[in-house]
C-alpha cells in the first residue's frame, strides 16, 4: 500500500551531496529501483492518480518524462493497461513533435512530443521522479495540451517542497508519496 510505498521510499533513496553541482542535492532512487519489494510498490502507489475509489482506470495514457521518468511511467501505464507516451528531451523523436522550453532546477532544455502521441480529448496523467521547480510538468502539460489531450494531473515520487513546485504548477493536481 501507499504507507509501504512511503517507507521503502524513504529508506532506500540515497542523498548525493553537491551533484550534478555544488549546492544541490541528488536523490538518488537507483537503489528503490534495484529492490524488487520496493520497485513494485512505489509502481502501485504511482499509479493510484489513475484511478477512482472505486479502483477503476480513469485515464487514457500515461505520459513520462526523459529519462527517469521513462523508468516509472512505463510500468505504471502497464500497471492500469493503458499506453505509454515518451517525452523527450530535444532532437530524440524521429517524427513531427511538439516542442516547450523550459528551465530546470539546474539549465535549460526543450521538451518535445510526437504529435499523434496523444489523441484529442484523452486524459493524460503525467509520471516523474521528482518534482522540483516544476518546470518540466508545466511544460510537459503544455505539450499534451498542445496535442489537444487533457492533462489530468501527475504522480510523482518525491517533491521538494523548499523549491515551491506548486506556485507554478498552479491547478494541476499533483500526487507525491514524499516531500521534503
Ligand atoms: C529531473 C527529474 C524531473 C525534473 C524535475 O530530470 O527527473 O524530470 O528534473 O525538475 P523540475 O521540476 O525543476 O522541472 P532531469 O532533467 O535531471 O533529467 P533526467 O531524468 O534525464 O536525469
Amino acid at each position: 500500500d501507499r504507507r509501504t510505498a512511503q517507507e521503502a521510499l524513504s529508506r532506500l533513496t540515497v542523498d548525493v551531496a553537491d551533484w550534478p553541482q555544488e549546492g544541490v542535492t541528488f536523490k538518488d532512487i537507483t537503489p528503490v529501483l534495484a529492490d524488487h519489494h520496493a520497485f513494485s510498490a512505489i509502481i502501485t502507489a504511482l499509479a493510484a492518480a489513475g484511478r477512482d475509489d472505486h479502483g477503476n482506470v480513469v485515464v487514457d495514457k500515461v505520459v513520462g518524462m526523459e529519462a527517469r521518468g521513462f523508468i516509472l511511467a512505463a510500468p505504471v501505464a502497464l500497471a492500469l493497461g493503458i499506453g505509454f507516451v515518451p517525452v523527450r528531451k530535444h532532437g530524440k523523436l524521429p517524427r513531427a513533435t511538439h516542442a516547450v522550453s523550459y528551465a530546470l532546477e539546474y539549465g535549460e532544455a526543450t521538451l518535445e512530443v510526437h504529435r499523434d502521441a496523444i489523441e484529442p480529448g484523452e486524459r493524460v496523467l503525467m509520471v516523474d521522479d521528482v518534482l522540483a521547480t516544476g518546470g518540466t510538468v508545466v511544460a510537459t502539460r503544455q505539450l499534451i495540451e498542445a496535442c489537444g489531450g487533457v492533462a489530468v494531473g501527475a504522480s510523482v515520487l518525491m517533491e521538494l517542497g523548499f523549491l515551491d513546485p506548486r506556485s507554478v504548477t498552479g491547478d494541476l493536481p499533483i500526487a507525491t508519496l514524499l516531500t521534503i
